[in-house]
């Protein structure tokens, strides 16, 4: 693609899950001139940019950061906090350029919502993300605004198809899909220090067995990133009958521990429901 065709992207409020994509987006080729990142404090923009060699402008240091950036852009990715995406967008909406795409990767802010604190017609897209994208390996979800046209759509999805795995939905289902993969590399990660402090019970060392607990979780997830990789099919073909994997198994069965995920998942969509009522209610 000729340079002056390659969208230009602000991301504004660049902490983990920002910067996360940005990173994911670098390592797919989109070049470093046409990435501007926003963040309040100046130590953090300075990071940025010897980071990833991006623009980083810091609201400390420059007043107009956040509208400089959105005027620029053809595409806004705003990565602030739930409770700061409104106060973002009535700051950018007059700088946007009518067309530019304006991506919120924020839970609970509803589309709604973001077409409430822009100019009308402006198009958005609620996006939900995970961290993995920091290496390519995200997963992120899409549900269009009524403004969002399928060019915009299909370039957004470009755009982050370097971040991972790209899924459109309907928006009543954002809650739901950011339960099992928005909040689940958090999930996978407590497992793996459930499983280091299960070593260390049983008499480990507990540097090595932080260690086993890691690259044990690391590589039963590269098996499942294998092309048509089933988790119950894996699962079974390490399980022998009487074996000691099976005694595992059928103590986690015995003890429930499938519905006290289910109730953790539920926990993290209720939630995001609750913040999302606390947003419309100001
Ligand atoms: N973390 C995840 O796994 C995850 C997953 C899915 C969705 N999300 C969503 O991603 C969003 C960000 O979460 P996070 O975990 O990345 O939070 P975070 O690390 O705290 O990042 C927030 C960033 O916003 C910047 N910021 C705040 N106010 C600003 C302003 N007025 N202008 C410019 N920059 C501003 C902060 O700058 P300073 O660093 O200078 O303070 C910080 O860099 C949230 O809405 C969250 O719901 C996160």
């Amino acid at each position: 693609m000729a340079s002056e065709n390659i969208p230009h992207v602000a991301f504004l409020g660049c902490g983990s899950m920002n910067e996360a994509i940005l990173a994911g987006m670098l390592a797919g080729g989109h070049p470093k001139d046409r990435i501007t990142a926003t963040v309040r404090r100046a130590e953090r923009a300075a990071e940025l940019r010897s980071r990833h060699g991006v623009q980083g402008l810091a609201g400390s240091e420059q007043e107009d950061a956040n509208r400089t950036a959105a005027a620029a852009a053809d595409v806004v990715i705003v990565g602030v906090k739930p409770v700061g995406v409104k106060a973002m967008l009535e700051e950018i909406g007059s700088a946007l350029k009518p067309g530019a795409l304006v991506i919120s990767v924020a839970a609970a802010v509803t589309v709604q919502m973001l077409e409430a604190a822009l100019p009308e017609g402006q198009p958005v897209i609620r996006c939900m993300p995970n961290t993995p994208s920091k290496l390519g390996r995200g997963v992120v979800s899409l549900s269009p605004g009524t403004s969002c046209s399928q060019a915009a759509l299909d370039e957004a999805e470009r755009l982050l198809a370097s971040a991972g795995t790209v899924v459109q939905v309907p928006e009543e289902q954002v809650d739901a899909l950011s339960a099992v993969s928005g909040s689940g590399p958090a999930y996978a990660f407590y497992l793996a220090e459930a499983m280091a402090a299960a070593g260390e019970r049983l008499g480990l060392d507990p540097q090595l067995s932080a260690l086993l607990a890691r690259e044990t979780v690391a590589g039963a997830g590269a098996m499942l990133a294998e092309p048509d990789a089933d988790a119950a099919a894996l699962r079974r073909a390490v399980t022998s009958p009487n074996g000691t994997t099976e005694a595992a198994i059928a103590e986690f069965d015995r003890r429930g521990l499938p519905v006290i995920v289910a109730d953790g998942a539920a926990a993290a969509a209720a939630r995001a429901a609750q913040i999302s009522a606390e947003l419309r209610e100001g």
